[in-house]
């Protein structure tokens, strides 16, 4: 199972008597592609930023055999950084930093290290996204929306991690563009073999996934039993 998780609870420090998160069981397994849904305010960041060991819950959360309960928070960190992609709704590129450089930081290397390994690999990606080498060096902000949010897939990708989490990654897309990223964001899940989480309000996304859960059936917080 790529995903465990068993009477996982969690309330915001700031509200600390209302559970967000109360989920008694759940997992995914590897050949997944999960499409989460479910109305605003009902958790489903919340339980990506747990899954991805931003925010600690309580009960047992187990990704890739490894329990998030029992890490630090610096522990968790570096298991993030070795396991997990992320891709934000707003892909918090660094503006004035063109392609190349916003991929290499998240491999953690400076942008002015040169390091021809990693650039290479970091060509090869966003070859494969379709960015052409015209705009690898532009700063992200002479990008168009399009362009930035496949640059950060390939920021995701670049330490080849073996779960992907996406929080509504096509939100600021016209259709085209949507049906472009969502694209390539499938055939780069199934050519490295990469588990995909990916949660959105857009229930037309959900033909490309062969998992589709509804955050309301799994989670009892806000519910009287
Ligand atoms: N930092 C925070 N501090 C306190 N409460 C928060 C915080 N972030 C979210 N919440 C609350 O937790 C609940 C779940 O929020 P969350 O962001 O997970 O919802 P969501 O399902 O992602 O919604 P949306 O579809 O609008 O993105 C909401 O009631 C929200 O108000
Ligand atoms: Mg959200």
């Amino acid at each position: 199972m790529t995903i465990t998780i068993q009477d996982v609870k969690y309330s915001y420090p700031s509200h600390p008597e209302r559970l967000v998160l109360d989920i008694p069981s759940w997992s995914i397994s590897e050949e997944k592609k999960t499409f989460l849904y479910g109305p605003s305010g009902c958790g489903k960041s919340t339980l990506l930023s747990a899954l991805s060991g931003l925010i600690k819950t309580t009960g047992n959360l187990m990704v890739f055999g490894q329990s998030l309960s029992d890490m630090s928070s610096e522990q968790r960190d570096i298991f993030r950084a070795k396991n997990i992609g992320f891709v934000f709704q707003q892909f918090n590129l660094i503006s004035y930093l063109n392609a190349i450089d916003n991929i290499k930081l998240a491999s953690g290397f400076g942008p002015n290290h040169r390091n021809e390994t990693i650039e290479r690999e970091i060509k090869i990606l966003l070859d494969e996204l379709n960015i052409s080498e015209d705009e690898w060096s532009e700063p992200a902000r002479n990008l168009s929306i399009g362009q930035q949010q496949r640059i950060a897939i390939a920021r995701a990708l670049i330490n080849k991690p073996q779960l992907l989490i996406a929080d509504e990654p096509t939100s600021s897309l016209d259709q085209v563009n949507r049906d472009i990223f969502m694209a390539l964001l499938m055939s780069l899940v199934d050519q490295h073999k990469i588990t995909l989480l990916l949660v959105s309000h857009d229930m037309s996304l959900a033909a490309h996934f062969n998992n589709i859960v509804s955050l309301d059936k799994i989670n009892f917080a806000g519910k009287h039993s």
